[in-house]
């Protein structure tokens, strides 16, 4: 079947008011990047014109500006699930002006299945190659494409020249069947390929191709700093030493790791150091750091649903296909996130938390309790089933403002009953086994930055009774101090009355 080619300006005008569509892609890489930006025109035209417009949004993951930064500050979101990282985004919907429903990475393709959520109108795919019999090659993530792809009624198809055909071969599309016919899912090492090269869609389905050669919308990591160079030492210090007392297999377990720089700053630590081996990576974004360690031997396969590059790391590996094809595949995020196969291979799992309490619950997503950040990505999808759950975070944010560690968190993400370890630029706190207070101390004791510590100690004394020593009224204290006079050292226990 020959497809009609068509300008970004053309697909876009087929989209009307309250479409939903569903989009490749996982962070920035792999997601359409031209129809969005017409569609954000569009909907701008009609607003101009007293006329609402505004689409539904499916989405892997975070996007690019061009799909979340150009519709958000359109006001063209309807609805968006299941996580952001776009700043305009972010304003539009901690002011209600988008629905955001913040969903496990793992579950936004079943739930579409299982018709918790509606079908897309629309599926939006960045493609590296198509063929006439309906084979869509995608790019570099896989993210909710073959899912959306099946249940969309009509696709768009942007191919990009960007990206080489050569990529072809580095997916694995595998969808698993719904209850009650589900089987395991066959992932019994990183290296497990289960499914195909490519999507099969109905060619009829395929309204149109839209050509683009642009790259993906990925920055430059900050460059590590004292703090995350700390935090990435203290993380891979403690697996050393977990593997010389013989709670991790001496060949080691694979590993998954979170977004972001510290992320990229502990998996080069862990490269570093000699106590631990050369390691594989079962994970959601493959960053920067497992393509260096990858060219020094130290990673020796890389599992993940997208290559979130920056965009000299992925020429590089462009550049040398040949040597990465044969050791990364990137799968759908119900594969690469999925609590059965994170269980079986044994995850070591780390992640970052925007907030921790002195008991070991964590908060990843609301700043203060209220503000959305970004939102719960993969974080718990590793964390709840993982060999071993780690959570790293510098000890404070806002030039020490604001302590990470509080007594109580704003908003509860990851729950004392998951957590395992906590990792500041400190020190670490080894949680399992141990009572509340027992976690207490040791938070406090290894975690905390030392202006906060005495200041902890003072809550703990606020409280004793029950099992969880909580002071109910001191709980937020810290955030209370923070709202009402910009710092969380002016706390003063003296307004609160010792239970
Ligand atoms: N209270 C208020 N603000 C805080 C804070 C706190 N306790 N801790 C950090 N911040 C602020 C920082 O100051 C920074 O602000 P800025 O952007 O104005 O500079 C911002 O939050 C981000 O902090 P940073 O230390 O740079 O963290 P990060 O970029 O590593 O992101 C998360 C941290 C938690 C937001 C991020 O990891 C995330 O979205 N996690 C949830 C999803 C997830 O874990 N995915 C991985 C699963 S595979």
């Amino acid at each position: 079947m020959t497809y009609r080619k068509m300008a970004a300006e053309e697909a876009a005008s087929l989209i009307v008011h309250g479409d939903i569509i569903g989009f490749s892609g996982f962070t920035a890489a792999g997601c359409p990047k031209a129809i969005t930006i017409a569609l954000s025109k569009r909907a701008e035209e009609e607003h101009a014109k007293g006329h609402p417009f505004k689409v539904g949004i499916y989405t892997g993951a975070s996007t690019g500006d061009s799909i979340d930064g150009v519709l958000a500050r359109a006001h063209a979101i309807q609805f968006r699930t299941p996580y952001q990282s776009n700043k305009d985004l972010r304003v539009e919907l901690n002011a209600h002006g988008a629905n955001y429903f913040d969903l496990h990475l793992s579950e936004l393709a079943q739930y579409l299945r299982y018709g918790f959520f509606p079908k897309p109108q629309y599926a939006i795919l960045e493609a590296s190659q198509i063929t006439d019999d309906g084979k869509i090659y995608l790019t570099s993530a896989v993210g909710i494409a073959p899912t959306i792809a099946r249940l969309a009624d009509k696709i768009f198809i942007e191919l990009n020249a960007y990206h080489p055909k050569e990529l072809a071969g580095i997916h694995d599309i595998y969808e698993p069947a719904d209850p009650p016919f589900r089987r395991e899912i066959p992932v019994y090492t990183p290296s497990d390929r289960i499914g195909l090269p490519y999507i099969q869609v109905d060619p009829k389905k395929i309204v149109g191709i839209v050509d683009t050669n642009l790259p993906n919308e990925i920055g430059a990591f900050t460059p590590e700093d004292e703090v995350t160079n700390q935090i990435g030492k203290n993380v891979a210090n403690f697996l050393s030493s977990e593997i010389q007392a013989g709670k991790i297999p001496a060949s080691f377990l694979p590993v998954q790791s979170g977004v972001g720089n510290i992320a990229n700053a502990v998996l080069g630590a862990m490269g570093l150091n000699e106590g631990i081996p050369a390691f594989q990576i079962y994970t959601e974004v493959i960053q920067d750091s497992v393509i260096t360690l990858m060219k020094q031997g130290r990673v020796k396969f890389a599992s993940g649903c997208s290559l979130t590059l920056s965009t000299p790391v992925l020429e590089e590996v462009y550049h040398q296909l040949d040597f990465f094809k044969q050791k990364i595949v990137l799968r759908p995020q119900e594969i690469s996130n999925n609590p059965e196969v994170v269980r079986r291979l044994g995850l070591i799992s780390i992640n970052t938390a925007l907030e921790a309490d002195i008991f070991g619950n964590i908060n990843s997503t609301h700043v203060c309790g209220t503000r959305m950040m970004n939102g719960i990505g993969g974080s718990a999808d590793f964390c709840r089933n993982a060999y071993l759950s780690i959570f790293t975070t510098p000890s404070t944010a806002k030039g020490g403002k604001i302590s990470s560690i509080v007594p109580f968190v704003s908003h509860v993400d990851h729950s004392e009953h998951s957590v395992k370890i906590l990792v500041t630029e400190h020190g670490v706190a080894d949680l399992r086994g141990l009572a509340p207070i027992q976690r207490a101390e040791i938070i406090i004791e290894h975690c905390v930055d030392p202006e906060y510590k005495d200041l902890l100690r003072q809550y703990l004394q606020l409280g004793q009774k029950g099992h969880t020593p909580q002071n109910m009224a001191a709980a937020f204290a810290f955030h209370n101090a923070l709202n009402k006079t910009g710092d969380m050292r002016n706390v003063n226990w003296n307004d609160y009355e010792r239970l």
